[in-house]
């Protein structure tokens, strides 16, 4: 596909999608959005993908939804027709998504990177989300996600008042998995994903699929899902081949597709 204002590479088993609209911060505007979406269903959908990379550039993820696109926009209009409604594509993927996050992760660029299933921040990553101080609130998960994370204080101190957070106060609190030296973000996160291509992958559907239940089930739906996946997973020939991999002490080889 030929995309404006994103930028797809296969790297191995990762599928890279940078977002790339640098003169904006990354701005997620609309055509912006429509492109990511496809990208994301493009690689669910290739058997050769195993996981997808979502990164930005040094200086920002993103810096939040368009402010320019967004200025004009009224209510009953944004109601009837809902421009965050897109944004969800990314919940839609099946396959793990690794957010690699350098400098600036605002508003709407803070809730897609929570959207997505891992966090990596460069070490000049900064969150936020700023919203209250253009007289609105986060609109894409970011009161919920973020208070899941990192608790309430400190997610109503940063939705109050607009305060960022470095990664270093991003990873303390479990906002994101790690945080590496700049250069090497994208080559760790490309890691990770190809990491995730060794392993079997209806096994690792499975895996993503009851992590999020955590965050939607009461403890014992969620346990008895977990139970389900986990004896239905004894179904596959991956498992035969990981335990006796394990057993014949050798490294498992495990189907792809
Ligand atoms: C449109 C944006 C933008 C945005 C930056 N730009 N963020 N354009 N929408 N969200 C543009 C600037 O207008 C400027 O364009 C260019 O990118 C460079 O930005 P500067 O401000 O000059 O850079 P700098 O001084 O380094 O400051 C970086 C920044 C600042 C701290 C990230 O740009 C900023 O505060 N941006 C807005 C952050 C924000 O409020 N995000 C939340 C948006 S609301 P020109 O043409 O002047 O060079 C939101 C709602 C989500 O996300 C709710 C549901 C999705």
């Amino acid at each position: 596909a030929e995309y404006e204002m994103i930028l797809t590479e296969v790297q191995g088993a990762a599928g890279v999608i940078r977002l790339n609209r640098p003169q904006a911060m990354n701005a997620l505007c609309d055509q912006l959005m429509d492109e990511l979406g496809q990208a994301l269903h493009a690689f669910d959908a290739d058997p050769a993908i195993a996981a997808i990379v979502l990164t930005g550039n040094d200086k920002a993820f993103a810096a939040g939804a368009d402010i320019r696109e967004m200025q004009p926009r009224s209510w009953p209009g944004t109601y009837l027709n809902d421009f965050i409604a897109p944004w969800e594509a990314v919940l839609g993927v099946r396959k793990p998504v690794i957010a690699a996050v350098a400098g600036f992760a605002l508003g709407g660029g803070c809730e897609v990177a929570m959207m997505c299933d891992i966090l990596l921040a460069a070490d000049n990553a900064r969150f936020g989300q700023p919203e209250i101080k253009l007289g609105i609130v986060p609109g894409a998960g970011g009161s919920q996600r973020l208070t899941r994370a990192i608790g309430k204080s400190k997610a109503m101190e940063m939705v109050l008042t607009g305060r960022m957070m470095d990664a270093a106060e991003a990873e303390r609190t479990g906002l994101v998995a790690r945080v590496v030296p700049l250069a090497e973000l994208l080559p760790e996160a490309v890691a990770l994903a190809q990491k995730i291509g060794e392993l079997s992958p209806p096994a690792v559907a499975m895996a993503k699929e009851a992590v999020n239940a955590a965050f939607e089930l009461p403890l014992r739906e969620g346990l008895r899902l977990e139970r389900r996946l986990f004896l239905s997973l004894f179904g596959t020939e991956d498992q035969k081949e990981g335990m006796a991999a394990f057993n014949e002490k050798r490294k498992p080889s495990f189907r792809r597709g």
